[in-house]
Parts: structure tokens; sequence; C-alpha cells
């Protein structure tokens, strides 16, 4: 008997699902909060990470190919007007993809995976920065 075929795997299975969003979302977060060297990035967060983690959580997930739990509660992401708010340069960039590529680093990922991964966000966090 034929085996059904299997759908293409997205993102969101790669990386382990719900739990391996968590995963990387809470390294991320609390990787922010300890390396000396993302004191700039840290600083502009509010003073609890715990909505940063929810909503970053929400938008991996559908982005990476799940649930798109950020779309049923905000609507369009609109990253960069959302980013608006917070003074992010080059620094807080480069601090940011610090934490990032640290926590893709430890989630034990495939090597391919992995540098597709750290590319895409380093292009969506380029977007995001609005000052010199
Ligand atoms: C370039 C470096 C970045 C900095 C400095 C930065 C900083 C911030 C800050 C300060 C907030 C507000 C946190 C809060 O309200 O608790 C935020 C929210 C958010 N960030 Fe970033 N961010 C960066 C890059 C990114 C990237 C690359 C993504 C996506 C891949 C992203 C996705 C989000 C999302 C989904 C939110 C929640 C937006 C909302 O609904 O209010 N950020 N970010």
């Amino acid at each position: 008997m034929q085996t059904p075929p299997t759908p293409a795997q997205t993102a969101y299975d790669l990386i382990g699902g719900e739990a391996g969003v968590h995963r990387l979302v809470d390294r991320f977060y609390q990787l922010m909060d300890e390396l000396p060297e993302a004191f700039a990035v840290r600083k502009i967060h509010p003073e609890s990470l715990e909505g940063s983690n929810a909503l970053f959580f929400e938008f991996l997930s559908g982005w990476l190919g799940g649930p798109p739990l950020y779309e049923q509660k905000k609507g369009h992401p609109m990253l960069r007007r959302r980013h608006l708010p917070y003074v992010i340069g080059p620094v807080e960039r480069d601090q940011w993809m610090v934490c990032m590529r640290q926590a893709l680093e430890e989630q034990g990922l495939e090597s391919g995976f992995k540098a597709r991964l750290t590319q895409a966000f380093s292009e969506m966090a380029e977007r995001v920065v609005n000052t010199d």
C-alpha cells in the first residue's frame, strides 16, 4: 500500500513546534536579561520581559508557519511601525542579534536551517532600525 505524501515541513515543525518556539523565545530573553553585551537593547525594553516574551512567541508561531496567534490577536504585525516608539540604532540591532544568534546556536538545529533562520532574523532586525 502506498503511504500518503508527507506535507512539506515548515520552519515551525523543524524548530520543534510550540515547545521549540517557547524554548527559543525564553532563551532569547534570558540572554537579553543576562548578557552584559546586551545592556543597551535590554534597557529599551520594559522592566519585566514577560509581555515581550508572550508577544514575540505569538508572532514567531505564525512567522515560522505555525498557528498565526499574533495576527489573530493584533492583526497585521507592521513590525517597522510597531518599533517606532523605541530608538533602535545599529547598537541595539547588533545586541539583539547577539542574543538571537546565541539562542539559535543552543537549540540543536540542523546547520543549514539554523543559517537560514539567522539570516531571516538579521534581515528583519535591519528593517526595524529607525535611527543612526
Ligand atoms: C533590531 C533589533 C530589535 C529591537 C531593539 C527590538 C525591540 C523591541 C521592543 C523594545 C519591543 C517592545 C517590547 C514590549 O512592549 O514589551 C519590541 C516588540 C516586538 N518586537 Fe522587536 N526588536 C527588534 C527586532 C525585532 C525583530 C527582528 C522581530 C521579528 C522577527 C521583532 C518582533 C517584535 C514583536 C512581534 C514585538 C511586539 C510588537 C507589539 O505588538 O507591540 N523585533 N521589540
